[in-house]
C-alpha cells in the first residue's frame, strides 16, 4: 500500500485530520485536509471536531491548535521542526516595557513560543495585525517578536506610537536585494509580491505585501501573468495549482524554512501510527496563552461582521 494511503487510512481510524501550512513540501500539501497561512490554521483549529489535529508545520502552529483545543490529541509529524523567530522576544524586556508606558499593548505575533504568548495582550498573524493594533484601545504598542511585521502594522497604523522588538525571520530576513533586483530587471512585468517578513529594502519594491494567504489571493486574482514572489518557495506549489497559465519567479537562492522542510510524509504516517510528539502544554501556561490568542479570534471576527 502507498505511504498516501496508510495514511488516509489511520486518519480513518483515529477520527484525524491534517492541518498544513504552505511552507511545507508539495507532497504534504497535496494529502493535507486544511492547508493556508498562520490566521486560516489558527481559525480551522478552533472549529475542527475530530478527535486528534495532525499539524504539518513547526511548534508555535501545533502549540497554537493545542491551546485552542486543550481536550485534543495534537501531533507534531517532527518535534524538531522549530521558528527561530518564535523565541527571539523574552519576558523580561516584555515587564520592562510595561513599566516604561502607560497605556501599553504587547501585540505578540503568532509565530512566538506559548511561554511567550503569556504575556502578551494579543496575538496577531501577518493577515490580520494592522485590523487588530487599530482595535486595541491603546495607543502605545510593544510589538514583538518581528520588527519587520512591526514596521509594516506601524506604517498603517500612524496615529499609534510603536516600539519594535528586534526579531526576524532568518529566512526572509537573508533574501538578497540585488537577486531581486536582477529578476525584475529581466521581467520588468512582474508583480512584486512581499511578505512582511522581508526587510525594508525588499518590501519598498512591493506592488502588493501580505500574508502567505494574501500573495496566492492576490496572485490568483490579478490580471498579471508574472510575479516576483519574495517569500518561502512552499507557496510555489498553490500559485501553480490555482495558477497553470502564469509565471512565478522566485529569488536565484531560493528562500527556504528548512524546519519547514522538515515534515515529511513518512513522519506523517509514524506520528499517527504511533502517537508520539503530542503536544503537552501546562494547564496554567495554555490558559495564560489561550487569552491573547482568543482575543486575536474574536477581534478579528468582529472586523469582519463590520464590513
Ligand atoms: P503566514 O502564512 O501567516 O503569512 O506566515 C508566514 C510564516 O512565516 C509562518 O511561519
Ligand atoms: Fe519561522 Fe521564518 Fe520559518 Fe516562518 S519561515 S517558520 S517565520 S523561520
Amino acid at each position: 500500500m502507498e505511504i498516501t494511503q496508510k495514511i488516509e487510512q489511520l486518519k480513518n481510524e483515529k477520527d484525524a485530520v491534517i492541518l498544513a501550512h504552505y511552507y511545507v513540501r508539495p507532497e504534504v500539501q497535496k494529502i493535507a485536509d486544511y492547508i493556508g497561512d498562520s490566521f486560516y490554521l489558527a481559525q480551522v483549529a478552533e472549529k475542527l471536531t475530530n478527535q486528534v489535529i495532525v499539524f504539518a508545520g513547526v511548534s508555535f502552529m501545533g502549540e497554537s491548535a493545542k491551546i485552542l483545543n486543550p481536550e485534543k490529541t495534537v501531533l507534531l509529524p517532527d518535534a524538531c521542526a522549530d521558528c527561530a523567530m518564535a523565541h527571539m522576544a523574552d519576558a523580561e524586556t516584555i515587564q520592562r516595557m510595561r513599566k516604561a508606558y502607560e497605556d501599553l499593548a504587547v501585540v505578540c505575533y503568532i509565530n512566538s513560543t506559548a511561554e511567550l504568548k503569556r504575556y502578551a495582550d494579543v496575538c496577531v498573524t501577518s493577515a490580520n495585525a494592522v485590523k487588530i493594533v487599530k482595535e486595541l484601545p491603546n495607543q502605545n504598542i510593544y510589538f514583538i517578536p518581528d520588527r519587520n511585521l512591526a514596521r509594516v502594522v506601524a506604517a498603517q497604523v500612524p496615529e499609534k506610537h510603536f516600539v519594535f522588538h528586534d526579531g526576524f525571520c532568518p529566512v526572509h530576513e537573508q533574501m538578497k536585494l540585488e537577486e531581486i533586483l536582477e529578476i525584475k530587471e529581466g521581467h520588468p512585468a512582474a508583480l512584486v509580491l512581499v511578505h512582511p517578513e522581508c526587510p525594508e529594502s525588499i518590501c519598498a519594491l512591493a506592488d502588493y505585501i501580505g500574508s502567505t494567504s494574501g500573495i496566492i489571493r492576490y496572485a490568483t486574482e490579478s490580471d498579471a501573468e508574472e510575479f516576483l514572489i519574495c517569500t518561502e518557495n512552499g507557496v510555489r506549489y498553490e500559485l501553480e495549482q490555482k495558477n497553470p497559465g502564469k509565471k512565478f519567479y522566485f529569488p536565484k537562492t531560493e528562500p527556504v524554512c528548512t524546519d519547514m522542510k522538515r515534515i515529511t510524509l513518512e513522519k506523517i504516517w509514524e506520528v499517527l501510527e504511533t502517537g508520539k510528539n503530542a503536544v503537552e502544554i501546562d494547564r496554567i501556561f495554555a490558559d495564560q496563552a489561550r487569552e491573547p490568542l482568543r482575543k486575536m479570534l474574536d477581534l478579528a471576527a468582529k472586523k469582519e461582521d463590520r464590513r
